[in-house]
């Protein structure tokens, strides 16, 4: 029996005095005022606006006003006592062309919102890329180009030297995942394209961009700060134990997960993912010394976690579950994995489909902690969708979404207790917002936005995530 097999069911789970608790968001998720200060289109203004892609053709133009109202939004995280925000900078907003100079006023508001965040007591998380790049270097190539991690770097150094000052927590890319294979392999993303050698060239090009991203942002911050990567870590299950299904599970593990620990982390590409890709690409886009690039050192590893994946093989000709969450398509995101079926774990699910299993949290983060010790965790994102309503009394009673961060942080305290290094905890997401390809009709907030009048209302998970946070105890 383990230690947290005998702890009682009744105990209270005290973390560290120095846990970072907070809330996440992304630029084009709930800036909107995307033509506003020299602002330019972003891939994901272009998508948004291509009918038929973004459900009953939502946009991010206004989304939820933040770029005008971040002032009350951080007394909002104030009053809850958060002690850690995390955001991304849209690109498109501070270097227009992604390309050549920045544009002040764009700098402007993040240096502005980092001051409101200090003074209010909270430690700005800044993200580099969430998603949205500059249109026109999707025109020029976008990812699958090797030139736009050059033009990422750069860009990483103009956020530096302007708010390098303050900002002690950076992170280059979110969920690169999304960006090379829901992006160019899938489609359901923006830029929309379906050619799983884009994707896999994306991949690689965002690996390398993330390394001489840190490389430049290394070579201006002050040496005290924390450099990362957020990577949505896939917790990959078989569905049963044959040597089929477990070796759908590798696949799964390779170009979901290893396609990214490998060059960030080892500074090489898994050699079984080379051969499951072999007939698509002969990966002649690495160039000698990309991966060690890649490999730089970081100071803490980032990970979003959802829910686990659950995959079995399955034979050619035999009918395919394709359930993976993550959209519709008739192009996998996966390349490499025909022979992978997506399942849907049985029990609960979250409105996106998602299950609810706090499990798989506490294994991925031993999985990690373990081929990687001594590079301390973060949780950059964890959280769920649900249909709330608003009550008679005005409030927003949303239970279940309680009931799931309770149940993932205390696993979040399992992996601590059991010696593994995780340092903080980031609720995604503060607000509801424009969640992708679905639109605004998914809502992840702790706090409801009416999107009529943008007014804001913390529902009862954010009354409860506020005592959490301010008291550091998580109560059975
Ligand atoms: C991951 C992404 O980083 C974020 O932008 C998204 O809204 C959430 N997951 C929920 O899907």
């Amino acid at each position: 029996m383990t230690a947290s097999e005998t702890r009682p069911l009744t105990a209270t789970r005290s973390f560290p005095s120095d846990f970072l608790w907070g809330a996440a968001t992304a630029a084009y998720q709930i800036e909107g005022a995307a033509r506003e200060d020299g602002r330019t289109p972003s891939i994901w203004d272009t998508f948004s606006h291509t009918p038929g892609k973004v459900f009953e053709g939502h946009t991010g133009d206004v989304a939820v006003d933040h770029y005008h109202r971040f002032r009350d939004d951080v007394a909002l995280m104030a009053e809850l006592g958060l002690n850690a925000y995390r955001f991304s900078v849209s690109w498109s907003r501070v270097q227009p062309t992604g390309r050549g100079p920045a544009v002040q006023k764009g700098l402007d508001f993040y240096r502005s919102l980092v001051d409101e965040l200090l003074a209010a007591g909270i430690e700005p998380a800044l993200t580099l890329y969430h998603w949205d790049l500059p249109q026109e270097l999707e025109d020029a190539g976008g990812w699958p180009e090797r030139a736009t991690a050059e033009r990422f770097a750069e860009y990483a150094g103009i956020v530096a030297d302007a708010v390098g000052d303050r900002v002690k927590r950076w992170t280059t890319l979110n969920e690169p995942w999304c960006s090379a294979f829901l992006g160019y392999g899938s489609g359901v993303h923006a830029p929309g394209r379906t050619d799983p050698v884009a994707a896999l060239r994306a991949a690689h090009h965002l690996n390398l961009g993330h390394g001489l991203a840190v490389q430049a942002l290394r070579a201006s911050l002050p040496s005290d700060r924390q450099i990362s990567v957020s990577l949505n870590l896939h917790e990959v299950r078989a569905r049963g134990n044959s040597a089929e299904d477990l070796e759908a599970a590798r696949r799964i593990d390779a170009v979901g997960n290893r396609v990214w620990l490998g060059p960030m982390l080892e500074g090489a590409y898994p050699e079984d993912l080379i051969a499951d890709t072999r007939h698509l690409t002969d990966w002649s886009f690495v160039q000698p010394g990309d991966t060690a690039t890649a490999n730089q050192p970081l100071d803490f590893l980032a990970i979003n976690y959802y829910a686990p994946t659950l995959v079995a093989h399955v034979a050619e000709g035999e009918e395919k579950p394709q359930d993976d969450g993550h959209g519709d398509s008739a192009h996998s995101p996966w390349p490499g994995a025909d022979s992978v079926a997506f399942h849907r774990a049985p029990g609960e699910r979250t409105a996106m489909g998602w299950p609810v299993d706090p499990t798989g949290l506490y294994d991925l983060l031993r999985r990690t902690a373990d081929a990687y010790p001594g590079l301390p965790l973060v949780i950059s994102e964890n959280g769920a969708a649900y249909e709330d309503t608003v009550g008679d009394d005005g409030g927003v009673h949303d239970p279940e979404r309680t009931a799931y961060v309770h149940a993932h942080l205390a696993e979040v305290h399992r992996a601590m207790a059991d010696g593994i290094d995780v340092r903080g905890y980031f609720l995604w997401s503060l607000l509801d917002n424009f969640e992708w390809a679905y639109g605004y009709a998914k809502r992840f907030g702790m706090v409801r936005v009416d999107y009529d009048t943008l007014e804001r209302t913390p529902k009862t998970s954010a009354r409860w995530y506020s005592r959490v946070a301010r008291s550091g105890e998580l109560h059975a």
